[in-house]
């Protein structure tokens, strides 16, 4: 930053020159608190919640007509939404559908596109994915009869936080049949060059779909464009779609046509869903990639939600997250010396998601001060803390406070009134 300093007037002066500042009011803003948590569920809406009610609403007025009936009929939901987040990743219209959720969607995209064949027999991911992916590409393997310490590939990180382009591609050897890897890495925040790594895995034959749940809403995307083969993700982080929200799936129009491996009906064409043939007509584009019944009240806060994202543009999200960040690392260098914090988020603009990402021993217990505090940070096992600075509801004033916070638990130790243990829910 140009002109850094730190005092409470800069963070101010930041907020006045701030055009996305008049959205924060849009917002369920926790009173008391700091809220730095976005990342991991953001926070409610008005347009979020006003949709919800709207939905309850048409349940009430109109009974089972409501699939079809009010300012958005149920039975068309899905692919309306999807229609309305292909903008947010880069996609065509019908590329898109709002189902199912992201671990779902992985078992979905993985037994649509693994086709292991002669040689061609491994999946290839990373040792830093999400948990979840790693069970379901387990089990995907285990269906097809493979030992997944044997066919599954997860590249190796140098430092434990990021991965490197060059051995990931290095590791897209002659046996590898499906890559899936994070769009943004959850712990780090590192944004993988999902361009780059498409274009390789096309070279050597190999199908490549991402993961993300830490991308969509904080950084923008070309999936169509890089000629990504699939995609999955959830809305309840940066996109403020709600707890337990329901998630999204991406399919390159290449593949349109491709049998669904979980079929339901409602993988079926619309016009022909209740001909209750037991012959499936899949639909002819991403639809066909949904299973059953769409939870409608947890696809509703996601109407608002999206209005807001379309109505601001992602490249206006990302241009203030990204200063957000730069600011919070800023003010990290400038008052937390001395106290090993470490950032272990990349530094560099095009690397970095939407997050900040220090590492403490005493982690854990440190996100307890802090919450005790009034910030609401996000612990990471082992020793991570996670602070999202959301451009659509954070101020920069947030980010000097939260930073004048921390350095006070630093500096007088209160951490140490906390056991150094993560909680259930961390
Ligand atoms: C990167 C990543 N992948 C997968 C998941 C699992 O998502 P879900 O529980 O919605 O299936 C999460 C959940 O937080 C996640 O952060």
């Amino acid at each position: 930053m140009v002109d850094f300093e730190s005092t409470n007037e800069y963070a101010k002066k930041l907020d006045k020159q701030d055009s996305l500042a008049k959205y924060r009011e849009e917002f369920y803003i926790q009173e008391d608190g700091i809220y730095l948590d976005g990342n991991s569920l953001g926070l409610l809406s008005k347009r979020a919640e006003k949709s919800l009610l709207d939905l309850l609403d048409s349940w009430k007025k109109y009974g089972i007509d409501g699939w079809t009936s009010g300012d958005h009929p149920w039975f068309y939901l899905s692919e309306k939404l999807g229609e309305q987040m292909a903008p947010i990743v880069g996609a065509n219209a019908n590329e898109v559908i709002v189902s199912g959720s992201t671990t779902v969607n992985l078992h979905q995209l993985v037994s649509t596109f693994y086709k292991p064949e002669n040689h061609k027999t491994k999946i290839l991911a990373d040792e830093l994915n999400f948990p979840s992916d790693i069970y379901a590409l387990k089990s995907q393997l285990k269906l097809k009869g493979y030992d997944p310490n044997e066919h599954l590939v997860e590249v190796r990180s140098d430092d434990g936080h990021t991965l490197n382009e060059a051995d990931i591609i290095a590791a897209m050897t002659d046996d590898i049949a499906l890559i899936v890897l994070p769009g943004v890495l959850y712990r780090s925040g590192q944004v993988l060059d999902m361009k780059r790594l498409t274009k390789e895995a096309h070279k050597r034959n190999i199908l490549i779909g991402f993961d993300l749940c830490h991308s969509i809403g904080s950084i923008t995307h070309e999936l169509s464009a890089w000629d990504v083969d699939f995609a999955f993700w959830c809305n309840y982080k940066h996109l403020n779609g709600g707890p337990g929200g329901t998630g999204g799936l991406y399919v390159n129009q290449r593949h349109f046509g491709t049998e669904p491996g979980l079929a339901g009906w409602f993988s079926s064409r619309k016009d022909k869903q209740f001909d209750m043939n037991h012959e499936l007509a899949a639909a002819d584009d991403s639809g066909a990639y949904q299973i059953g019944t769409p939870n409608i009240f947890s696809m509703a806060p996601i109407i608002g939600a999206l209005e807001m994202f379309n109505e601001v543009g992602m490249d206006n999200i990302r241009e203030k997250s990204l200063k957000l960040t730069n600011y919070f690392m800023e003010l990290i260098k400038a008052e937390l010396d001395g106290f090993g914090l470490n950032i272990r988020n990349p530094i560099e603009d095009h690397k970095r998601g939407g997050h900040i990402y220090l590492e403490h021993p005493e982690a854990a217990r440190i996100c307890k001060a802090l919450k005790a505090d009034g910030v609401i940070p996000d612990f990471r096992t082992p020793n991570g803390i996670r602070l999202a600075p959301v451009a659509l509801y954070n101020t920069y004033e947030d980010v000097w406070q939260a930073v004048q916070i921390l350095k006070s638990i630093m500096k007088e130790e209160k951490y140490k009134k906390f056991e150094n243990k993560r909680g259930v829910v961390a």
